[in-house]
Protein backbone atom coordinates (compact mmCIF):
# COMPACT_ATOMS: atom_id res chain seq x y z
CA UNK A 1 0.00 0.00 0.00
CA UNK A 2 1.16 3.59 -0.59
CA UNK A 3 2.49 5.29 2.54
CA UNK A 4 1.03 8.99 3.84
CA UNK A 5 3.32 10.83 6.07
CA UNK A 6 1.22 13.49 8.07
CA UNK A 7 3.16 15.90 10.28
CA UNK A 8 0.78 17.55 12.86
CA UNK A 9 2.60 21.16 13.57
CA UNK A 10 0.40 21.75 16.54
CA UNK A 11 1.95 20.78 20.10
CA UNK A 12 -1.88 20.06 21.32
CA UNK A 13 -2.06 16.37 19.99
CA UNK A 14 -5.36 16.20 20.18
CA UNK A 15 -6.30 19.53 18.60
CA UNK A 16 -7.60 20.61 15.60
CA UNK A 17 -4.69 19.95 13.12
CA UNK A 18 -4.99 16.36 14.71
CA UNK A 19 -8.04 16.06 13.95
CA UNK A 20 -7.88 17.34 10.41
CA UNK A 21 -5.03 15.04 10.02
CA UNK A 22 -6.90 12.12 11.30
CA UNK A 23 -10.28 12.68 9.48
CA UNK A 24 -8.11 13.18 5.98
CA UNK A 25 -6.34 9.43 7.21
CA UNK A 26 -9.84 8.34 7.64
CA UNK A 27 -10.68 9.18 3.73
CA UNK A 28 -7.92 7.76 2.57
CA UNK A 29 -7.30 4.65 3.67
CA UNK A 30 -8.21 2.59 1.10
CA UNK A 31 -5.34 3.59 -0.70
CA UNK A 32 -2.98 5.37 1.76
CA UNK A 33 -0.86 3.52 5.44
CA UNK A 34 -0.80 6.95 7.28
CA UNK A 35 1.36 7.62 9.72
CA UNK A 36 1.05 10.93 11.96
CA UNK A 37 3.87 12.46 13.34
CA UNK A 38 3.40 14.63 16.31
CA UNK A 39 6.20 16.87 16.16
CA UNK A 40 5.39 18.12 19.53
CA UNK A 41 6.26 15.19 20.81
CA UNK A 42 9.80 14.77 19.13
CA UNK A 43 12.44 17.15 20.47
CA UNK A 44 13.64 18.76 17.15
CA UNK A 45 15.88 21.52 17.60
CA UNK A 46 16.62 24.46 15.20
CA UNK A 47 19.03 24.10 12.06
CA UNK A 48 22.02 25.37 13.53
CA UNK A 49 22.98 26.98 9.59
CA UNK A 50 26.44 25.33 10.14
CA UNK A 51 26.28 23.98 6.58
CA UNK A 52 28.11 20.93 7.14
CA UNK A 53 25.22 19.09 5.37
CA UNK A 54 26.42 20.67 2.41
CA UNK A 55 29.71 18.77 2.22
CA UNK A 56 28.39 15.07 3.82
CA UNK A 57 24.48 15.39 2.35
CA UNK A 58 23.69 14.29 5.74
CA UNK A 59 22.34 16.70 9.24
CA UNK A 60 24.86 16.51 11.85
CA UNK A 61 22.19 17.27 14.84
CA UNK A 62 21.24 13.83 15.91
CA UNK A 63 17.44 14.12 17.02
CA UNK A 64 13.96 13.44 16.62
CA UNK A 65 14.13 14.73 12.85
CA UNK A 66 17.00 12.20 12.18
CA UNK A 67 14.48 9.72 11.92
CA UNK A 68 12.10 11.24 9.76
CA UNK A 69 14.78 12.36 6.81
CA UNK A 70 14.05 8.72 5.42
CA UNK A 71 10.49 8.38 6.31
CA UNK A 72 10.08 11.58 3.90
CA UNK A 73 11.78 9.76 0.96
CA UNK A 74 10.09 6.78 1.00
CA UNK A 75 6.64 8.46 1.00
CA UNK A 76 4.06 8.56 -1.85
CA UNK A 77 2.16 11.48 -0.08
CA UNK A 78 3.11 13.98 2.71
CA UNK A 79 0.18 15.60 4.86
CA UNK A 80 1.14 19.05 6.91
CA UNK A 81 -1.55 20.56 9.42
CA UNK A 82 -0.74 23.49 11.56
CA UNK A 83 -2.26 25.67 13.00
CA UNK A 84 -1.41 29.63 12.92
CA UNK A 85 0.64 31.25 15.30
CA UNK A 86 0.98 35.12 15.32
CA UNK A 87 0.26 34.77 11.35
CA UNK A 88 2.86 32.06 10.86
CA UNK A 89 3.07 28.44 11.30
CA UNK A 90 4.57 26.95 15.08
CA UNK A 91 8.18 27.26 15.35
CA UNK A 92 7.40 23.40 15.89
CA UNK A 93 7.03 23.26 12.16
CA UNK A 94 9.16 26.15 11.49
CA UNK A 95 12.22 23.86 12.68
CA UNK A 96 10.99 20.70 11.24
CA UNK A 97 10.95 22.98 7.57
CA UNK A 98 14.57 24.37 7.64
CA UNK A 99 16.08 20.92 8.94
CA UNK A 100 14.67 19.81 5.56
CA UNK A 101 17.96 22.01 3.91
CA UNK A 102 19.97 18.98 4.82
CA UNK A 103 17.69 17.37 1.76
CA UNK A 104 19.13 19.72 -0.40
CA UNK A 105 22.52 19.90 -2.29
CA UNK A 106 23.95 22.83 -4.30
CA UNK A 107 24.38 21.42 -7.99
CA UNK A 108 25.88 23.12 -11.17
CA UNK A 109 21.86 24.55 -12.01
CA UNK A 110 21.23 25.28 -8.46
CA UNK A 111 19.52 23.24 -6.08
CA UNK A 112 18.64 19.49 -5.82
CA UNK A 113 16.44 17.52 -3.76
CA UNK A 114 16.82 14.51 -2.29
CA UNK A 115 13.13 13.83 -1.61
CA UNK A 116 12.87 10.45 -3.29
CA UNK A 117 9.70 9.73 -5.17
CA UNK A 118 7.07 12.20 -6.52
CA UNK A 119 4.51 13.02 -4.17
CA UNK A 120 0.89 13.98 -3.62
CA UNK A 121 0.96 16.46 -1.24
CA UNK A 122 -1.58 17.86 1.45
CA UNK A 123 -1.79 21.33 3.47
CA UNK A 124 -4.23 22.50 6.28
CA UNK A 125 -4.06 25.21 7.83
CA UNK A 126 -6.24 26.35 11.03
CA UNK A 127 -6.60 29.51 12.36
CA UNK A 128 -8.90 31.62 14.96
CA UNK A 129 -9.86 34.60 12.15
CA UNK A 130 -13.03 33.34 11.29
CA UNK A 131 -11.88 34.93 7.87
CA UNK A 132 -8.93 33.16 8.26
CA UNK A 133 -9.00 31.30 4.71
CA UNK A 134 -8.83 35.23 3.16
CA UNK A 135 -6.04 36.33 5.68
CA UNK A 136 -3.98 33.42 5.37
CA UNK A 137 -3.53 32.83 1.70
CA UNK A 138 -0.36 34.38 1.52
CA UNK A 139 1.04 32.05 4.32
CA UNK A 140 -0.63 28.99 2.35
CA UNK A 141 1.27 29.65 -0.57
CA UNK A 142 3.86 29.82 0.54
CA UNK A 143 3.87 26.41 2.64
CA UNK A 144 2.75 25.01 -0.72
CA UNK A 145 5.64 26.38 -2.16
CA UNK A 146 8.28 24.53 0.17
CA UNK A 147 6.08 21.42 -0.49
CA UNK A 148 6.77 21.68 -4.21
CA UNK A 149 10.20 22.32 -3.67
CA UNK A 150 10.29 18.87 -1.63
CA UNK A 151 8.61 17.12 -4.45
CA UNK A 152 5.10 17.48 -3.88
CA UNK A 153 3.87 17.99 -7.65
CA UNK A 154 0.23 17.99 -6.65
CA UNK A 155 -1.23 19.59 -4.18
CA UNK A 156 -4.66 19.91 -2.25
CA UNK A 157 -4.72 22.82 0.46
CA UNK A 158 -7.43 24.01 2.82
CA UNK A 159 -7.63 26.36 5.67
CA UNK A 160 -10.15 25.58 8.29
CA UNK A 161 -11.25 28.18 11.03
CA UNK A 162 -11.21 26.93 14.68
CA UNK A 163 -15.12 26.81 15.28
CA UNK A 164 -16.94 26.19 19.04
CA UNK A 165 -18.84 23.62 17.71
CA UNK A 166 -15.23 21.78 16.94
CA UNK A 167 -14.34 21.49 13.45
CA UNK A 168 -15.50 18.05 12.13
CA UNK A 169 -18.42 19.94 10.84
CA UNK A 170 -17.45 22.95 9.15
CA UNK A 171 -17.99 23.60 5.99
CA UNK A 172 -14.21 24.18 5.36
CA UNK A 173 -13.51 20.87 6.67
CA UNK A 174 -15.87 19.25 3.85
CA UNK A 175 -14.27 20.96 1.42
CA UNK A 176 -11.01 19.66 1.98
CA UNK A 177 -12.28 16.75 2.48
CA UNK A 178 -14.05 16.44 -0.97
CA UNK A 179 -10.73 17.85 -2.49
CA UNK A 180 -8.57 15.12 -0.89
CA UNK A 181 -10.81 12.76 -2.17
CA UNK A 182 -10.57 13.43 -5.42
CA UNK A 183 -6.94 13.94 -5.42
CA UNK A 184 -5.89 10.36 -3.72
CA UNK A 185 -8.35 8.62 -6.10
CA UNK A 186 -7.03 9.86 -9.59
C1 LIG B 1 0.36 31.23 20.45
C2 LIG B 1 -0.87 31.28 19.57
C3 LIG B 1 -0.92 32.19 18.54
C4 LIG B 1 -2.04 32.23 17.69
N1 LIG B 1 -2.05 33.16 16.67
C5 LIG B 1 -3.11 33.18 15.82
C6 LIG B 1 -3.13 34.12 14.73
O1 LIG B 1 -2.22 34.91 14.51
N2 LIG B 1 -4.22 34.10 13.92
C7 LIG B 1 -5.27 33.24 14.10
O2 LIG B 1 -6.24 33.28 13.33
N3 LIG B 1 -5.27 32.34 15.12
C8 LIG B 1 -4.22 32.29 15.98
N4 LIG B 1 -4.19 31.36 17.01
C9 LIG B 1 -5.32 30.39 17.13
C10 LIG B 1 -4.98 28.99 16.56
O3 LIG B 1 -4.39 29.08 15.28
C11 LIG B 1 -6.27 28.15 16.45
O4 LIG B 1 -6.91 28.04 17.71
C12 LIG B 1 -5.99 26.75 15.88
O5 LIG B 1 -7.22 26.17 15.46
C13 LIG B 1 -5.35 25.81 16.92
O6 LIG B 1 -5.02 24.59 16.29
P1 LIG B 1 -4.54 23.30 17.12
O7 LIG B 1 -5.71 22.89 17.98
O8 LIG B 1 -4.19 22.30 16.09
O9 LIG B 1 -3.35 23.71 17.95
C14 LIG B 1 -3.11 31.33 17.88
C15 LIG B 1 -3.05 30.39 18.95
C16 LIG B 1 -1.94 30.37 19.78
C17 LIG B 1 -1.87 29.35 20.91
Amino acid sequence: MKKMLMINGSPRSGGNSAEILKTIAENVKKGYECEIIDLGKLNISHCRGCMSCKKTQKCCIEDGMTALYEKIQNADAIAIATPVYFAAETGLLKNFIDRLYALMDRGAKGYEVRSGRPKKGIIAITCGAPDGNMVYAGMMSRLTGILKTFGANDITSGIIPASPAGIKDSPFMKDLMGAVGSQMSS
